[in-house]
């Protein structure tokens, strides 16, 4: 046996039932086949399989599909089984060049095998059938996932694949990407779109930055400023292709109705992908107190405007005033119906100060906390928030950005096991750090998990997409434990992509960063933690990848897969 990179070829051994003719027709169809699939850019080994399965054996025999198949799918609650089979079937059906559909008497099947682990399923093609267990429609999901990248891009007749065994489960829990649709809005279709590449890849979180100093982007029906005055810039210098720099140029009112995120919750609940929105308070929020200045400023009377420049800005909430306190638990209200998920991301970065350390209402709440740090106002802030959540009924888990570590955390008044510290700034200390208090940690670290900087240290980037650079091969190469202290490496609960757009003003731009970076961070999230191989990887990505992502006509940075 040679291992690979986990994998085990097993030359000349089959399994399931040996049909010595079966085998010589499997075999003439494979070399007819692989050449037609050759032309299809498509190829026919396990290699393709992005994030890598924890186990696989390859066998040197053929499934052949006939023109036409069946897959029996077993009765689970809501048919939710079936549900997913028929999701699939249009991709299936593209790679299998056959029509497949739900039926009883079908070679293919899905068995419910209710005592393996909730994400893991066991893959399993033999010459004459092709079998999936799982426990839950969502590690089914992710068998036919695996499927797909077992089948050509496209093919134009029934196919086959190799005889494989594979034994699969996540390594993390949390496999996530986070998309800033404040500086730029990229809409529905769009993020739908963003779903899908993240359901090809197993990941489960799409954390949403909705709200920004640049721009508000999602309907509250208490407060329709927000979608009118706080969806719009003027004269904004943001942007790659610096379209922006006229002052006369209007950004907006771009936005997502409710009905909107509904439709998007639902689509990604379809994939099994839970959204978090993210509401950044009480920083990053200057497009909110440019609407309603007389709810949330410091100062009121100062000129606030929707911000049409990158970085931070002073002009945050009035964390003292209960007007504030009141729309930010009406916001709360309203974001917790519309996304009923365990967790809720209250920011909390990149926040000055300076602001309350001149305020009479801030100055009077801290002395009313015993606390001469500013920072614990935020705290506090949050800590209304809370109370006010647990009054509805609608208590969340919540998530924050490593900043908070900077105040008293005990003063948001939750217990430390019930929030999520995601790690972004000096992010191994801060991880370190929140694990040791007892927080979970997501590793989102700016170094390489930010994939809206440039991929290529050459000079053929377009202008700008944020400082530095992250290579492929860096996205790929980080371990997220890798300065986790052992006793607290269950504290380290995943891995995230993170994508900031005040540079990124087009969907093609979105893609062509992200792509193929986010599948790096996706095989870190699932894969065993020995599976690291970047060569591997990146010929895996060439060979399939790439031509499935032009099928698609989805953009990629192709300096590695050429
Ligand atoms: C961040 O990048 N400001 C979380």
């Amino acid at each position: 046996m040679k291992n690979i990179d986990n994998y085990c070829y097993f030359c000349g051994a089959s399994f399931g039932n040996f049909n010595f003719l079966q085998s010589v027709i499997t075999n003439l169809m494979k070399k007819y086949l692989a050449g037609a699939c050759l032309v299809l850019g498509a190829t026919l080994s396990a290699s393709n399989i992005v994030p890598q399965p924890a186990k696989i054996k390859l066998g040197n025999e053929g499934f052949l599909f006939r023109g036409s198949e069946s897959i029996s799918v077993p009765s689970y609650s809501n048919d939710s089984v079936k549900k997913v089979v028929d999701l699939m079937i249009p991709e299936l059906c593209k790679g299998a060049g056959t029509k497949l559909e739900i039926g009883s008497d079908g070679r293919i099947a899905m068995r419910l095998v209710p005592n393996l682990q909730p994400e893991s399923y066991k893959l399993c093609i033999t010459s004459d059938s092709l079998i999936i267990s799982a426990s839950r429609p969502v590690s089914f999901f992710y068998g036919l996932q695996t499927l797909r990248q077992l089948l050509p891009v496209a093919s134009a007749t029934p196919t086959f694949v190799n005889t494989i065994e594979i034994e699969d489960q996540p390594r993390f829990r949390w496999r996530g990407f986070m998309l800033d649709e404040g500086r730029h809005f990229f809409g529905k279709e769009a993020v739908k779109r963003v779903i899908d590449m993240m359901a090809l890849y197993k990941m489960n979180r799409f954390h949403w930055h909705l709200t920004e100093d640049q721009g508000w982007r999602i309907e509250i029906k208490a407060y329709p400023k927000l979608t009118t005055v706080a969806a719009t810039r003027k004269g904004a210098h943001l942007g790659w292709e610096k379209k922006q720099t006229a002052d006369n140029y209007r950004y907006g009112p771009y936005f997502y109705t409710q009905d909107d995120i509904r439709d998007i919750v639902a689509y990604a609940k379809e994939r099994f992908i839970e959204i978090i929105p993210e509401i950044d308070i009480p920083g990053h929020m200057q497009a909110a107190i440019a609407a309603y200045p007389e709810l949330l400023a410091c100062n009121p009377k100062e000129k606030h405007e929707v911000w049409n420049q990158a970085g931070v800005s002073y002009d945050v909430l009035n964390v003292a005033n209960p007007k504030t306190i009141k729309f930010a638990t009406g916001v709360m209200d309203e974001i917790t119906d519309l996304f009923p998920f365990g967790y809720l991301h209250l920011g909390g970065d990149e926040c000055p100060t300076e602001k309350w350390e001149t305020n009479p209402q801030c100055q009077k709440r801290l002395k009313e906390l015993g606390s001469s740090d500013y920072r614990d106002l935020q705290l506090d802030f949050y800590n209304q928030i809370v109370k006010f959540l647990k009054s509805k009924g609608k208590d969340r888990n919540l998530i924050f950005w490593n900043e908070v570590l900077h105040g008293n955390t005990d003063l948001i008044g939750k217990a430390n096991s019930d929030m999520t510290i995601m790690a972004w700034v000096d992010w191994e200390k801060a991880a370190r750090e929140a694990a040791d208090r007892g927080f979970f940690t997501v590793m989102c670290p700016i170094i390489p998990y930010y994939i809206n900087r440039k991929q290529s240290i050459g000079n053929d980037e377009p202008f700008g997409a944020g400082a530095g650079t992250e290579t492929l091969r860096a996205t790929y190469q980080y371990e997220p434990l890798c300065e986790a202290k052992e006793e607290k490496a269950n504290q380290y609960i995943g891995v995230q992509g993170n994508f900031w757009t005040e540079w990124v003003e087009s969907e093609s731009q979105l893609q062509y960063l992200m792509l193929p970076r986010l599948a790096a961070i996706a095989e870190r999230g699932w894969s065993p933690v020995g599976v690291k191989n970047y060569d591997n990887f990146r010929e895996r990505m060439r060979t399939w990848h790439a031509p499935y992502y032009r099928s698609k006509a989805w953009n990629f940075g192709d300096h590695e897969l050429k």
